[in-house]
């Protein structure tokens, strides 16, 4: 069967999270629930339950390899640029960041997020002293960053957060500010399978605040129809990698 191309014309604002020709049942395995990791309350109960989820994400990076994984497909993207700059969208606990200043001895990095309690509590941290990083706040859909100024942006488990507009409008700010925008993010299975994990992961949402998330986030996440129709609204060209079981890659840039 032919893929999906979106057009100039697709209305991005209605679309469904599993793109344009999305089926029935797809349709249905989507919420506009927030994740405890989108709430703006700062009651100290919401806070620190916002912390424990990015301490487990954190954790389960660490412990399943992907600050590696994540940081070696960025290092990929810049391997012909001699000192690379580096923007990380929605670093949540630096780890990335960190894995790449490690990894690579003369990139330079500025890590942002747009909770002020994560970029406060990664600049309190060795990445707030380190020589080569500049911690900060930034919303990554309005990027306060001139034009060209990064060799390449990432935005790493972060982009299902926000709903198709903003989506799109991460993809043109991040294509404007650095030569390519890695976008990396969960997959969104076909939906039978889809129910199936689903299924496994409901009876702990209500008990354990990251699998809450976890939920709301699979129930979020773009299908690769999704991320082309996105990336058109943009303005960009996009490549496309990843699996079912494995984290899904946008690879965008300018056209
Ligand atoms: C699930 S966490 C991912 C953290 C980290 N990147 C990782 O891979 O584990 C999502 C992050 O995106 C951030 N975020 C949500 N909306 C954002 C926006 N508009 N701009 C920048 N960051 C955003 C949240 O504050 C949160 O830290």
């Amino acid at each position: 069967m032919m893929d999906y191309m979106p057009t100039a014309q697709t209305d991005i604002s209605t679309m469904p999270r599993g793109g344009p020709r999305a089926s029935c049942l797809d349709r249905l395995l989507e919420t506009d629930r927030q994740e405890y990791l989108d709430r703006a309350s700062e009651r100290p109960a919401d806070v620190a339950r916002k912390r424990s989820v990015i301490r487990a994400l954190d954790w389960t990076g660490e412990t399943f390899g992907n600050h590696e994984r994540f940081a070696q497909i960025v290092l990929d993207e810049v391997a012909e640029v001699p000192d690379p700059k580096i923007l990380e969208l929605g670093a949540g606990h630096g780890a990335l960041s960190r894995k790449l200043l490690d990894w690579h001895p003369t990139a330079r990095l500025t890590v942002t997020d747009v909770a002020p309690e994560s970029v406060a509590a990664i600049a309190a941290g060795d990445l707030g002293r380190h020589r080569r990083a500049t911690v900060r706040r930034m919303d990554a859909t309005a990027l306060d960053a001139e034009d060209g100024e990064f060799d390449l942006a990432v935005f790493a488990l972060s982009f299902h957060h926000l709903p198709p507009q903003d989506a799109a409008r991460v993809i043109a700010e991040g294509t404007r500010a650095a030569d390519r925008l890695v976008i990396i993010d969960l997959p969104r299975p076909p939906a039978p399978l889809h129910m199936l994990r689903l299924a496994a992961m409901l009876p702990w949402a209500p008990l354990v605040p990251f699998v809450h998330d976890g939920v709301i986030s699979s129930l979020r996440a773009y299908s690769p129809a999704a991320l082309r129709a996105l990336a058109e609204s943009a303005g960009a060209a996009v490549e496309l990698r990843g699996g079912l079981f494995s984290p899904q890659v946008a690879i965008a840039s300018r056209r």
